[in-house]
This record gives C-alpha cells, sequence and structure tokens, in this order.
C-alpha cells in the first residue's frame, strides 16, 4: 500500500501510511495510552475498546480507499505509529471532503500533523481534483487550529453546538482551502 516519505519544517523524517489490518494493535496502544488527551475533541474514542474495533474501523478505510473515496494514513516515525490523518468520505457531487487528525501526546509539537495534512491537501486538489477542502475544529481546540491556519486555510466561520463530545456541546470553527488557493499550501 501506499506510503508517503515526508520532512516537517521542525526536521522530523516521517512517513504517511495507508493503514492496514496488522496496524491495529499499535495504533489501539497509541489510542487507550492518549484517551485524555483525545476525548474532549474525537467522539469515536468513547467506543474504542479493543484492536479489534480498531480492526473494524480500519476495514472499512481501506474499503473506502478502494473505492477512491478517500484514505486514512497512519503517521510513522521510525517504526512508531504517531497518529492519524485522514479524509472523511468525499462528497464527489460537491467535490468536497475534510481532513481529520491526530496524535499521541507526546509525538506533539514536531510539525507531523501540518506537514502530513499540507501532503493530504494536495493531494486532494491534484490526484481527486476537487475543489474544497475544509478542517473543522473545535473553538477552543488551539493545537487543531492552528493547523489549519499554518496550511494558510481560510476561517469561514463557526458552526454552533454542532458537535457533542464527552458530555459538551462544541461549536465548530470552520476552515476551508479552494483548488484556486492550492498555491498557500507552499512548503
Ligand atoms: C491537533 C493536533 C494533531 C495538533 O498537533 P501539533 O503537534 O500541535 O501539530 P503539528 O504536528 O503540526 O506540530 C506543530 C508544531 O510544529 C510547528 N510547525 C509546524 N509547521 C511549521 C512550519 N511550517 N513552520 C514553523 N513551525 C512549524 C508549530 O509551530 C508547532 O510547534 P510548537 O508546538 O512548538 O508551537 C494534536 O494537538 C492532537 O492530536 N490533539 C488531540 C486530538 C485532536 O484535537 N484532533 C483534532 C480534532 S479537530
Amino acid at each position: 500500500m501506499f506510503r508517503w516519505p515526508l520532512t516537517s519544517a521542525k526536521g522530523v523524517e516521517f512517513e504517511l501510511r495507508l493503514l492496514e489490518l496488522r496496524d491495529a494493535e499499535a495504533l489501539y496502544a497509541l489510542a487507550d495510552a492518549n484517551r485524555e488527551h483525545i476525548r474532549p475533541w474525537l467522539p469515536w474514542i468513547a467506543w474504542t475498546h479493543s484492536a479489534g474495533d480498531v480492526k473494524k474501523f480500519i476495514r472499512a478505510a481501506l474499503k473506502q480507499f478502494t473505492e477512491g473515496d478517500g484514505f486514512h494514513a497512519g503517521i510513522w516515525v521510525g517504526g512508531e505509529i504517531a497518529g492519524c490523518v485522514g479524509l472523511h468520505a468525499v462528497d464527489w457531487q460537491n467535490q468536497h471532503v475534510a481532513v481529520g487528525y491526530w496524535l499521541g501526546k507526546e509525538w506533539e509539537g514536531r510539525g507531523l500533523v501540518t506537514e502530513g495534512t499540507r501532503a493530504v491537501a494536495r493531494y486532494c486538489f491534484e490526484t481527486y481534483g476537487l475543489e474544497r477542502v475544509e478542517i473543522r475544529a473545535a473553538v477552543e481546540n488551539k493545537r487543531s487550529r492552528a493547523v489549519a491556519e499554518r496550511l494558510g486555510f481560510t476561517l469561514e466561520g463557526v458552526l454552533r453546538r454542532t458537535q457533542r463530545v464527552d458530555g459538551r456541546w462544541l461549536d465548530n470553527a470552520v476552515y476551508s482551502m479552494l483548488r484556486g488557493e492550492a498555491e498557500r499550501l507552499g512548503g
């Protein structure tokens, strides 16, 4: 499956690699060790209780990829999985897609997600030929919003109470980039 070697602005060499079933144990171990870190922002951690649950997610993600409908990649540094970056299902009618990401806490601050998201956004424009790539982040999620802002996405507004995560309502900041703006990705 695909391997995508990248170097972050902080000089860290890493790879995006399409998630495969054999990654389930390592990915579950990372998510399980980072429950407190992930729980305020991402709902799926609440119903992820085993490597078997992660396998179900990876099976669906592989089907999504083979159907040309987006993908989910592990972020690998050396032999260790640091997190994921992936695409929600592509809306082909309207030619847009949303990107999502997360890292284990110990992997923050190295530029992995900014660089990984840059590569994925470029792929959306160049390979899928999409018109719009979106990033949504809770208003209070400063680190996630900083990724979108660093990459030159435009803040369109705030969707109020659009997500219920960990018993709280989240307002989401919506960022987008259009195909004609892709040169802003730079890098
Ligand atoms: C959101 C999340 C992935 C962001 O992680 P992150 O480590 O802040 O993001 P990156 O990997 O891009 O690293 C950012 C660092 O690289 C630096 N960096 C990245 N690209 C850079 C560039 N082009 N030039 C200079 N510095 C750069 C940033 O300044 C930042 O450094 P700092 O931490 O010293 O300020 C992480 O906080 C997380 O997983 N949170 C929990 C789950 C979550 O919220 N997911 C998103 C839901 S919407």
